[in-house]
């Protein structure tokens, strides 16, 4: 039954490109650029022969030159051998196909490469250090953000909160020659992303971020109310509390320490992908990012820490598990993935850089009221209990990595 419904299609697909060529065979074929997964390279050369040609494979991808109207069919075609939808992505020119290439493999040298040869051996620093802790600033903090009307890219209160949150970075390396809290300016828009660096012996680079942006999903703009309590003041204010415990502890690092606020991550994470190729262009030696987004709701699974699996690095996800169990012990973590580039740890991975994105929640039982009015601490029972366990394994992952 199969074969029969499988060459009757390829006679009238026959009988179809004859005539088609038959009846236009004045006017040259348009072609376009498309990649498709290497495993179907030499099924489409096959059946499409010349109206085909192999631009360049890399990495599992091949980008192809192909007659347009041989799409529908290769659409087909890969959806019933291929179990493929669509199976392909088109691009407008060389060039973009080209740079798919490029992301791609500097994507998988993100995920795969292993940058440091990962230990823990800090007991004597990290774990006096994790007891320090306090839910009690990280909750100041969040409840002082969520009283900006809203932290938006655009506009007056969104400049407010960055200003806010450079002061209250500012006060706490006040006494530290090794430290500057400086805004980063983005050229389209006026929210500056804020990055606290406190200077190491090397010029090896450990980055600890989150976004300062909040947005209303469904009134958006400037004006309509974004708490953003777990969206993101969470992760700012989990940041904020390794500081504090890091300055209060006089601690020196070995390699540069780097913490970051980035602006307009809710409209496509446009601060940090602006930051993350300009350390690239800067060719710095990034070791390390974690990003803390959304920390302080506990989903109703049994997993308090989910580490993301896509857009992050497979040994540095590995490390933080191991901090977790080590350090923050009784607390569940485990795997899950957004499925897209959902926060800004995509930015540093597509440069190329080691990310990892540990969740306050699995996908499934994730907060419902983000990017609404109702992005408030009271959804969190006015606590902030699982944003402190986002400290303790930042503040280990910190020093740890800081050490190897
Ligand atoms: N914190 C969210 C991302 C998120 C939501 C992760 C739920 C996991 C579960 C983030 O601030 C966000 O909303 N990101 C945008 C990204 C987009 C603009 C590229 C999103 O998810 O729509
Ligand atoms: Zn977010």
């Amino acid at each position: 039954m199969v074969t029969k419904t499988l060459s009757t299609f390829f006679i009238s697909a026959f009988l179809f490109s004859t005539l088609a060529t038959n009846s236009v065979s004045a006017i040259e074929d348009k072609k376009v650029f498309i990649s498709i997964d290497s495993d179907a390279l030499s099924f489409t050369q096959k059946k499409f022969g010349k109206r085909v040609e192999e631009v360049e494979s890399r990495d599992g991808i091949s980008v192809i030159k192909i007659d347009e109207d041989a799409l529908p069919w290769l659409s087909m075609l890969m959806h019933k051998n291929f179990k493929r939808c669509g199976g392909f992505m088109l691009h407008d020119n060389a060039n973009e196909a080209e740079s798919l290439l490029n992301t791609h493999s500097e994507q998988l040298f993100a995920q795969k490469n292993s940058f440091i040869d990962y230990k823990i051996d800090q007991d004597a620093i990290v774990t006096p250090m994790i007891a320090q802790t306090e839910a009690a600033n990280i909750l100041a903090t969040i409840t002082q953000l969520s009283t900006f009307q809203n932290r938006y890219y655009k506009g007056d209160y969104g400049k407010k909160s960055a200003a806010f949150i450079k002061d209250t970075w500012a006060k706490l390396v006040k006494n530290r020659s090794d430290a500057t809290v400086e805004y980063f300016q983005h050229s389209s828009w006026d929210q500056p992303s804020i990055i606290l660096t406190i200077k190491g012996k090397s010029a090896e680079t450990i980055i600890l971020g989150g976004h300062q942006d909040s947005i209303n999903g469904y009134m958006g703009g400037q004006t309509a109310r974004a708490p953003g309590s777990d969206d993101n003041a969470s992760g700012i204010s989990t940041i904020t509390e390794v500081v504090r415990v890091l300055m209060d502890n006089s601690y020196q690092p070995q390699k540069t320490l780097k913490f970051m606020a980035y602006a307009a991550e809710e409209v496509g994470l446009l601060g940090s992908k602006e930051i993350a190729k300009d350390f690239k262009k800067k060719n710095a030696n990034v070791v390390g990012v974690m990003q803390l987004d959304m920390t302080n709701f506990k989903g109703n699974d049994s997993l308090d820490i989910v580490l993301m699996k896509d857009y992050t690095n497979e040994e540095q996800n590995k490390f933080v598990g191991a901090i977790i169990d080590h350090y923050v012990p009784g607390i569940k973590w485990g795997y899950d993935e957004c499925g897209y580039g959902c926060s800004d740890h995509a930015s540093w991975h597509t440069q190329g850089y080691p990310a990892s994105m540990p969740f306050e929640a699995t996908m499934d039982t994730m907060n419902h009221k983000i990017h609404t009015a109702n992005d408030t601490l009271s959804v969190s029972n006015n606590n902030a209990s699982h944003a402190l366990k986002f400290a303790k394994m930042a503040l280990a992952y910190v020093v740890e990595l800081d050490h190897r």
